[in-house]
């Protein structure tokens, strides 16, 4: 649609656009050194931020980056997790039907990670993203996971991904045992006005731009209209990609951008 009318070989702000080309701003650069850290020294980490300010693309690249003769990374992202679920996800990840009733999953699970390290010199990093979610009773889970680290070395690396609150939750008496166990914290913010131009430049060139297709006074707007989320920036974006290339305007100007916000967006 509009790829073809501004000259684009790829869609531009689309959420499958590969790690390698990321915008990689100052704050993702410095997460993505930690939580390399968390996976070299296995520890507890917690990655919060706002909704859309790139903390599942964060996610992306670390696992893309991790070293795989040295790392087994398991993903789990379910809203609705339960204890039981949680085991069974991780052992599927590691290639195993997980046994029936939870304590059983959870002895199995503690053993496969042992065999991973001591037979395969593997370091296991266990992610979970939309943490924010958990219930109390699967944070009391997580703490379990973490009470492993009974023997001087940690079995594995565990990093907790979510909104805001979850850091909130955190904060409160009765996760005092989990708080005191979180050995690195990072938090994504919003952009600025300088960043969100050249994340906005960072995905038209991936898309193979070839000059300005936004004016400065329609980035201006696009960043107060987004507070500088990515998620919201492509969203903007992309409306006024596809208002532009309908109505044949070349440059997205700042009257074309309120257009779509008060008439899209709103
Ligand atoms: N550094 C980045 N470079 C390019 N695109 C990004 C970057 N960070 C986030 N995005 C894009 O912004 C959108 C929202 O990011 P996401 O990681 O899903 O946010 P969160 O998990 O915090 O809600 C995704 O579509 C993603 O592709
Ligand atoms: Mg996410």
């Amino acid at each position: 649609m509009y790829e073809s009318f501004y000259g684009l070989s790829h869609t531009p702000f689309s959420r499958d656009i590969p790690t390698d080309k990321l915008y990689l701003s100052s704050i993702l650069e410095e997460t993505l050194g930690r939580l390399e850290y968390a996976a070299e020294r296995q520890l507890f980490a917690v990655i919060t931020g706002d909704c859309g300010t790139g903390k599942t693309t964060t996610i992306r690249r670390f696992a893309k980056t991790l070293d795989p003769a040295k790392y087994r990374i398991l993903y789990l992202s379910d809203s609705k997790l339960t204890p039981r679920h949680f085991y069974k996800g991780m052992l599927e990840q590691l290639g195993y039907e997980s046994k029936f009733y939870r304590g059983d999953a959870k002895r199995q699970l503690h053993r496969e990670i042992e065999l991973m390290r001591g037979i395969h010199q593997l370091q296991v990093v266990v992610v979970v993203d939309e943490a924010h979610l958990l219930d109390k009773e699967m944070l009391e889970e997580v703490r379990f996971l973490l009470n492993m680290k009974m023997d001087a070395e940690s079995p594995m690396a565990l990093i907790l991904v979510g909104q805001n609150e979850l850091w909130d939750r955190l904060h409160l008496q009765a996760y005092t045992a989990i708080r005191q166990r979180i050995d690195l914290q990072c938090k994504l913010s919003h952009y600025d006005r300088a960043e969100a131009q050249s994340y906005m430049k960072q995905h038209l060139a991936y898309s193979g731009a070839t000059s300005d297709i936004f004016s400065d006074q329609a980035i201006d707007d696009i960043y107060r209209y987004s507070s500088g989320a990515a998620r919201l920036i492509n969203k903007l974006c992309t409306h006024c990609l596809l208002y532009g290339s309908q109505n044949g305007h070349r440059i997205i100007d700042d009257r074309m951008v309120k257009r779509v916000i008060e008439g899209e967006l709103s």
